[in-house]
């Protein structure tokens, strides 16, 4: 085995919950406020986080792709490249690559993963994004397309880079996309890199049913993730697939719930409003050709838009006992994995392995016993 290699007996057990972090690829940390944030977009801090982030019990890290700054993120590096960075600085985390279909292309997009699918053990993933930024759009020249086209262009991405890891002489006729007998020379190993997928619009959940290996929601109540997670299963079930479920989360412990509060509070009280709102109104304007009004920020309060995917929802914010309990609940509603961002990254997500991470794993473990014996 090289250092780069995949290191089995390091990944937690079967059916144990996964645990994914946001890398701070972008500016301005994950809430969009003034207090501080002792975390940096820069590549020594990220390398230093994942490193962290893979002693401390995590799986994945999830990189972003912003082409311009929205929501204060003034700053953005490239995600492919970026985890390449991180890829490299790690042995055993997974990297999951932003992908943005319109600018990034499946031949191109197809051959920069299988290459580092084969550089670093096959530990590469993606993170298919349809887009909600028209004013990004606008700025580099790219086409905006309807709510619903952008999900149907991300399934033909989706199953162009499919076809091209699995087929020689691949052939495709869409709408967006096609191919020629077109065989890629090195393909990626098995298993194949994982796709996961953002948005909880009708689109989005369809698009997972049919295609995604894992489906990414913005922050909720158990009681909410379940009738998303039942809804996107039953599809699946119905399509011969089946799709993961992770939910995103803004994790605050603390050793007290009302320290843990204190801290919320302040993120809020010093949110900037203008961004907040010209974030609400790029999102809201994004989601309204979504007929039926489900997408991911359709219920958004300006609270829950100051952690920019409704981080707050998902009510990670407590002591660790409070925190693991609340965690094993999305589990209980059907998440498969836990995607999180914090204040202060390095500190809390060192805090989170040492202190949280053991609760849930007792938790699964006295779940398991309590089955066993019923
Ligand atoms: C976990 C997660 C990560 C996402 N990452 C990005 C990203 O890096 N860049 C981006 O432009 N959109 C990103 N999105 C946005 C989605 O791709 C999608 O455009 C958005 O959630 C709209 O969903 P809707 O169809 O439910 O309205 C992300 C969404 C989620 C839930």
């Amino acid at each position: 085995m090289t250092a780069h290699s995949r290191n089995v007996a390091a990944e937690s057990a079967p059916g144990a919950l996964k645990f994914a972090y946001w890398v701070p690829n972008v500016s301005g940390g994950l809430v969009i406020s003034k207090i501080e944030q002792r975390t940096s977009h820069d590549i020594d801090y990220n390398r230093k986080l994942a490193q962290i982030a893979e002693q401390n019990g995590f799986d994945y890290a999830l990189s972003q792709i912003r082409f311009t700054a929205g929501y204060g993120a003034e700053f953005q590096h490239e995600p492919v490249t970026f985890s390449q960075a991180l890829l490299e600085a790690t042995t055993r985390l997974k990297v999951i690559a932003a992908l943005l279909p319109g600018p990034w292309n499946p031949a191109v997009a197809a051959k920069q993963i299988a290459t580092l699918n084969q550089l670093y053990g096959g530990r590469v993933a993606v993170n298919v994004v349809s887009g909600w930024f028209r004013g990004e759009f606008a700025a580099i020249g790219e086409p905006w397309l309807d709510h619903d086209e952008r999900y149907r262009r991300s399934e033909e991405f989706i199953r162009a880079l499919r076809g091209i890891w699995s087929e020689d002489n691949f052939t495709f006729r869409g709408d967006f996309y096609r191919f020629n007998n077109y065989t890629l020379k090195p393909k990626p190993s098995d298993p194949q890199p994982e796709v996961f997928q953002g948005g909880s619009s009708r689109a989005a959940r369809d698009m997972a049913a049919r295609v995604s290996d894992w489906y990414f929601t913005n922050g909720n109540t158990p009681e909410e993730i379940k009738k998303q997670a039942d809804d996107i299963r039953a599809k699946a079930a119905q399509n011969g697939h089946s799709v993961k479920v992770g939910v995103n989360a803004f994790l605050i412990a603390r050793e007290s719930e009302a320290e843990a509060r204190e801290v919320l509070a302040e993120i809020i009280a010093k949110a900037d409003p203008e961004a907040v709102n010209a974030f609400g109104h790029e999102v809201k304007n994004a989601g309204k050709a979504s007929p039926e009004g489900q997408g991911n920020w359709a219920k958004s309060s300006f609270e829950d838009l100051v952690q920019y995917n409704d981080g707050f929802r998902s009510n990670l914010i407590g002591t660790p006992e409070q925190i693991a309990e609340r965690i094993v609940r999305l589990k209980n509603a059907g998440a498969d994995l836990i995607l999180l961002a914090f204040l202060h990254f390095q500190e809390e997500v060192e805090y989170f392995g040492k202190h949280v991470i053991p609760l849930v794993r007792q938790l699964e473990a006295d779940q398991k016993l309590a089955v066993a014996a019923e």
